[in-house]
């Protein structure tokens, strides 16, 4: 076996083949994603809620992914690792943009990265891409850019599809091998999809989409709570480990565990 490659995921859009990506920031988890064969893992900036507990994508550091990304990468063999840029460390312009990828690539040991931002970030994307690195862009709703957003909402219903096809059109045009397409009516999908030659990866973008990517802690039901709309849960793990913990607790107040047989 080896990783899959970014021609591989443009070739199976070309078969008309679907696939799955997840986001993934620790050892185990990497290691059953990439034994259950998803193809795409992304350490996404989402480790600032999922794993730092943050509110929001917009205080995590390079400084404080990196190390996810490492052991991500440690921890498969067949997945392609994508790493995502968190805010402040791409806006700058170009320069920027390529030097944070460049410790990615360096520190984080991925294959590829990720940025926010249709139009807006072309020209980064160009020159990541030139350096030799390749980009996933991600256009609709853009979590770190929320709070001009007006917060969590549909990107591009009505007039305003025109500005998502637009910035479709120009991360692909300046070089990316895959689109992420997050919150954006199924309709608009549907049409980016046909029209990009790349891979379309949709998280609440309707059944469109060349891929599907959640973040694994919505997936797996280990986030509690109401859940955004576009989120199905495939195991409920926040009640089993709940369980196993009031288990664990119990059996150790009660004088149960350890028995003679996890005594030496
Ligand atoms: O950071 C993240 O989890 C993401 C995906 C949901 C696309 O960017
Ligand atoms: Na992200």
């Amino acid at each position: 076996t080896r990783r899959v490659r970014t021609r591989d995921l443009i070739a199976a859009k070309e078969r008309g083949e679907r696939w799955p990506m997840l986001t993934s920031y620790d050892q185990y988890t990497a290691g059953i994603f990439d034994q259950a064969g998803v193809p795409v893992l992304l350490v996404g900036d989402s480790a600032a809620n999922n794993v730092f507990g943050y509110e929001t994508t917009l205080p995590v550091t390079t400084d404080d992914l990196l190390p996810l990304v490492r052991a991500v990468v440690r921890s498969t063999r067949q997945a392609l690792i994508v790493g995502d840029l968190p805010f402040g460390s791409y806006e700058e312009g170009p320069t920027q943009a390529l030097r944070t990828a460049v410790r990615f690539m360096k520190e984080g040991g991925c294959h590829a990265v990720k940025l926010e931002g249709g139009r807006r970030c072309a020209a980064q994307i160009a020159a990541i891409v030139g350096a030799g690195i390749p980009v996933m862009a991600h256009i609709g709703f853009t979590p770190q850019s929320e709070h001009t957003l007006g917060g969590y909402r549909v990107q591009g219903r009505g007039d305003t599809a025109d500005e998502v096809l637009a910035d479709a059109r120009a991360v692909a045009d300046a070089g990316a091998f895959a689109v992420v397409l997050e919150m954006v009516p199924g309709e608009v999908a549907k049409q980016i999809t046909h029209e990009l030659p790349i891979p379309t990866v949709g998280i609440g973008a309707g059944p469109d989409t060349d891929a599907q990517v959640l973040v694994w802690q919505d997936m797996a039901g280990l986030r509690t709570g109401k859940a955004p709309r576009f989120v199905k849960r495939y195991a409920d793990l926040a009640s089993t480990l709940t369980e196993a913990t009031r288990r664990f607790a119990d059996e150790v107040r009660g004088g149960e565990f350890p028995a003679a047989e996890h005594t030496f």
